[in-house]
């Protein structure tokens, strides 16, 4: 029933091989990089790597600072952290996401509140997140927002750019600032992607993206903080063990964390970035023909929001039905074609079970329905 598209992959990956849903390619100086850590010794936690990906990752997204991490889930933890949100806040995200982005939450011992995507975007609805506030919380006598049933302090909005695809961030930004809430962005997914011409990651007070090895470019393990410089600052004191500069005295003067990157890793994730112009380039191709050779099937291609430009990190499709779904996933993994559903909704994790909700009607409808295609960067296609 899907052989035309199983065949369809094959042909863009040129292989009768297993296709995996997203590899990384590394095809420009990544070797000569890592030899030149391993070669000056400098493989770990400090190293002109960690300061070069740094500048470039803020010159790539026009973010004042960006500080590396040694993934994007510590990333998540210290932007929530500067954030301000303290234990027993609730911090108001979408259920249809990946784990690390409440337990990021958790991490700081505060609760996450799930409202519902749109279905367009796959990210956070202004909307839900508008009725969820209207109904549950209000402005206190300091304009601090709160919730009404228990008085918890709703600190902050997390958001997350599902498959690279933006969320609607003007809205989002609005519905922020009239209720007091810091907007904080899981780009974890969207280096590359844009809204309305501006970097995503970028329009909150705080954004965190992911190296990972099934992202976009990858350092092995990574991530990064993008803030301004003051917040970036504090970013780095936090994730470096709060070690205050000092020519050889250890001096730790708060709760700190070693969430630094090494530099082996930072030496990839350079000759990674000097490459991503190329990868979306390759990825927006395939997704164009994706999009083309699904056209007239009941299998609908999500395509990028209007005013944005999506990496298209992971191309989905939303099917008619979870039985027409599970016949795609298991034809596709039967035929060595790796595809994989869209994650399991938090709320229905034991760990998320008993967590504040709005209405989460569209999330539900899409997890049963989405499944991700086969996404790595095409090496023939390179803009
Ligand atoms: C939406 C989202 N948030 C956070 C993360 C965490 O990143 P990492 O795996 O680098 O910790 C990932 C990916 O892994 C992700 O997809």
């Amino acid at each position: 029933m899907f052989d035309s598209l199983i065949q369809f992959v094959r042909a863009q990956y040129r292989t009768n091989d297993f296709i995996p849903l997203h590899a990384p390619v590394f095809l420009g100086h990544e070797r000569d990089y890592v030899v030149e850590t391993i070669e000056s010794t400098f493989v770990s936690s400090v190293g002109a790597f960690v300061d070069r990906f740094e500048r470039d990752i803020a010159s790539y997204t026009g973010s004042p600072r960006a500080v590396a991490t040694v993934n994007g889930t510590a990333a998540l933890h210290v932007a929530l952290l500067l954030a301000g949100v303290k234990p027993g806040d609730l911090v108001v995200t979408q259920s249809l996401t990946f784990v690390a982005t409440c337990n990021a939450i958790a991490y700081c011992n505060a609760e996450p509140v799930f409202v519902d995507v749109d279905r367009q975007t796959l990210g956070m609805s202004p909307k839900a997140l508008e009725v969820w506030l209207e109904n549950n919380a209000h402005l206190d006598s300091e304009g601090f927002c709160r919730y009404k049933v228990t008085g918890q302090a709703v600190r902050a909005c997390l958001p997350m750019h599902t498959f690279g695809h933006p969320v609607e961030l003007d809205e989002l930004m609005e519905v922020c600032a009239r209720w007091g809430l810091v907007l904080v962005e899981d780009a974890a997914e969207s280096l590359g992607s844009l809204y309305k011409g501006r970097h995503t990651g970028c329009f909150g007070r705080l954004g965190t993206l992911s190296f990972n090895g099934n992202k976009i470019i990858t350092t092995g393990g990574g991530g990064m903080i993008l803030s301004n410089e003051e917040l970036g600052a504090r970013a780095k004191y936090l994730t470096t063990t709060a070690k205050q500069p000092h020519p050889f005295e250890y001096v730790h003067d708060e709760l700190g964390y070693n969430y630094r990157l090494p530099n082996i890793n930072a030496a990839l994730g350079c000759a990674q970035l000097e490459q991503l112009e190329h990868f979306i380039c390759s990825k927006r191709e395939l997704a164009s023909s994706y999009a083309q050779a699904l056209k007239g099937s009941d299998l609908q291609f999500v395509t990028e929001p209007e005013g944005c430009r999506s990496n298209y990190w992971l191309n989905a499709v939303i099917c008619d039905n979870k039985t027409q779904r599970d016949e795609l996933l298991k034809a596709t993994n039967d035929s060595g074609v790796m595809t994989r559903p869209i994650w399991r909704l938090m709320n229905h994790l034991p760990l998320y079970a008993n967590c504040l909700r709005g209405d989460l009607s569209n999330s539900e409808w899409l997890s049963a329905r989405i499944v991700n295609l086969p996404s790595s960067v095409v090496p023939e296609i390179r803009g």
